[in-house]
């Protein structure tokens, strides 16, 4: 067994992106923030790399993995781009959006990354250390959120080196993650369809190509994290559409709930409720005390939350 000295923190600058690069290419595993959450990379070309995620992350099976790459150019390499899937990579990339495409034939990815699949799943960040971080490694990422499997998706680097510490070689510390919540994924392989909720709202994407938000999804395999019931778990226990803050209880509010411990939004903005969602989850759990949550409207990212709270509140395995 390889044994790893402590997980390094690098700076966001030249001298910790280049160390990470390093890392990278030599097939050790580094965790880097983008928009929506921070990811656990590894060289996607590399099976070795990629087989470690799971180990590191303590996934009980091969789910298929999201690449992260600098362009669509290189996104091509890997993937074939239907007129709907280049619509939406046009209009929406780089940003919280994945695209599941048909996999280049002979494109060098690990058969790991797509778990045996036909299909990958690919997205180009917006954040400028991701971009940064993957222009200058030069091959694709595979990258699933930086947390242990099933529970809270990391929004700030502490928040991976708490949970993964000497598990993984390094992460780029840049801070909170504007987005807060994972990339919507749309599988465009055939006609347009939903495959989770996320960054970018249906409706936002819709103005751009008609996408089915009514999946027949195949529920054996892949399993995206919107199919697993219990995901994105505290440890405490949680509870929905709580209109009461209790004295047994803390309250996470929305649209300045009296008596909440920490409100989503005090104004309402279903963004910035997202962007909050998994550090205000951070921050209440392990305090011995269940966590109960506002109602919070199912509409534009509203859906996304309530997709991730739902799964949060699940019965655990
Ligand atoms: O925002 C995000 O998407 C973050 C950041 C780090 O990019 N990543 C992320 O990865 O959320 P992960 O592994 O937690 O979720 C990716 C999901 C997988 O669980 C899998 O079900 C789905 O994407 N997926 C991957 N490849 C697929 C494929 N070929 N077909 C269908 N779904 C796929
Ligand atoms: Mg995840």
């Amino acid at each position: 067994m390889s044994s790893l000295q402590d997980t390094q923190i690098l700076s966001p600058d030249d001298d910790g992106l280049e160390k990470a690069a390093t890392h990278l290419r030599e097939g050790r595993l580094v965790a880097f923030p983008t928009e929506t959450v921070y990811g656990l990379g590894a060289n996607a070309l590399n099976g070795r790399a990629v087989a470690e995620i799971f180990s590191a992350k303590g996934r009980p099976s091969f789910n298929p993995l999201i690449i992260h790459v600098a362009d669509l150019d290189q996104a091509k390499q890997f993937g074939e781009f239907s007129e709907e899937a280049l619509k939406l990579a046009n209009a929406f990339w780089p940003g919280p959006l994945t695209l599941v495409v048909e996999k280049r034939k002979g494109c060098g990815l690990s058969d790991l990354v797509s778990a045996g699949l036909p299909t990958i799943a690919i997205r180009i960040p917006a954040h400028p250390l991701a971009q940064s971080l993957l222009r200058r490694v030069g091959v694709p990422i595979a990258a699933p959120s930086a947390n242990p499997s099933g529970r809270i998706s990391p929004t700030q680097a502490f928040h991976v080196s708490d949970a993964l510490s000497g598990k993984i070689a390094a992460v780029v510390d840049g801070g909170q993650c504007t987005v807060g919540l994972e990339s919507t994924i749309v599988d465009c392989s055939s006609d347009p369809i939903l495959l989770r909720p996320g960054g970018i709202a249906l409706e936002t994407l819709s103005r751009v190509t008609a996408i089915n938000s009514k999946p027949e999804v195949n529920r054996e395999r892949p399993s995206a994290p919107g199919q697993l019931e219990s995901h994105y778990a505290p440890s405490e226990d949680v509870v929905l559409g709580v209109t009461e803050a209790l004295p047994d209880a803390l309250l996470l509010g929305f649209n300045a709930a009296p008596g909440s411990t920490f409100d989503l939004s005090t104004s309402g903005d279903l963004s910035e409720a997202a962007s909050n969602l998994f550090t205000m989850l951070h921050e209440l759990d392990g305090k011995g005390l269940p966590i109960h949550v506002s109602p919070i409207p199912n509409t534009g990212l509203g859906k996304a939350i309530n997709d991730r709270l739902r799964r949060a509140a699940a019965p655990r395995p």
